[in-house]
């Protein structure tokens, strides 16, 4: 069990090859509540740039670009498969110019400076290897009045997940916001999202999460 474990834990980190296909389809179910939540709070508007880092296989995209034909959406990823398959997802917008994606690690943009108004990410920041250089990255990309939208569920719902053990950084809703400012953000609000319990081998555990709204200082 505790292989399979490792293994899915893998998967959410950077989903790969055909079980990374699958983890994609199994994470917009799973995550549907906090990609749309986390939508709201990016509240998307006519003429933004939008930058989400991580968007998996792209499935929300549409649910940002269909609401005015003047917004621009980026999304990077650093797996090749969740590129591929966002890229299938969102073909028409692909096409059309507004929408884009790009194979990058989130500490290292391929983004020209002060280029996006918005920037959001959910369920990432588990997986930075430098959170410092990335909040930096996501500086240098924002323009000066951008807001910066991280969705999370917090440390004390993901330390009752078995897979959490294998490489997850948990955070609190204190950890992120000490996190994002003594980093040059200032936090503008914190929403803790109930959610639905669910069965974790055979237990019910509580389900939520944390959407935390940031500006550069
Ligand atoms: C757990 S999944 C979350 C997907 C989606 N945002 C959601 O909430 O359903 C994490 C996604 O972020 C990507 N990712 C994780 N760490 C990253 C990093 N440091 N830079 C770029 N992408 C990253 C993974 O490849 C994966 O597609």
């Amino acid at each position: 069990m505790e292989e399979q474990y490792k293994a899915f834990a893998s998967q959410l980190r950077r989903p790969t090859n055909e079980d990374g296909v699958k983890t994609g389809v199994h994470m917009n179910e799973g995550n549907k509540i906090m990609n749309l939540e986390a939508i709201k709070a990016v509240n998307p508007c006519a003429h933004d740039r939008i930058l989400e880092i991580g968007m998996g296989n792209g499935f929300f995209v549409k649910n940002i670009v269909s609401i005015h034909p003047t917004i621009v959406y980026t999304g990077c990823d650093f797996s090749e498969t969740m590129i591929e398959e966002s890229e299938k997802m969102n073909a028409e917008y692909v096409k059309i110019g507004n929408v884009r994606f790009h194979l990058a690690s989130a500490d290292k943009l391929p983004l020209k400076d002060n280029s996006y108004n918005k920037l959001f990410t959910v369920n990432t920041i588990y997986f930075w290897e430098n959170p410092i250089t990335t909040l930096n990255e996501f500086k240098r990309v924002l323009t000066a009045d951008g807001e910066l939208i991280v969705v999370v569920r917090p440390k004390h719902i993901m330390e009752n997940l078995p897979v959490t053990k294998y490489g997850f950084t948990m955070y609190s809703k204190e950890e992120l916001i000490l996190l994002l400012s003594s980093n040059n953000f200032e936090v503008l609000d914190s929403i803790e999202i109930e959610e639905p319990s669910r069965e974790v081998m055979g237990t019910m555990v509580e389900f939520g999460s944390l959407v935390v709204r940031a500006k550069q200082k």
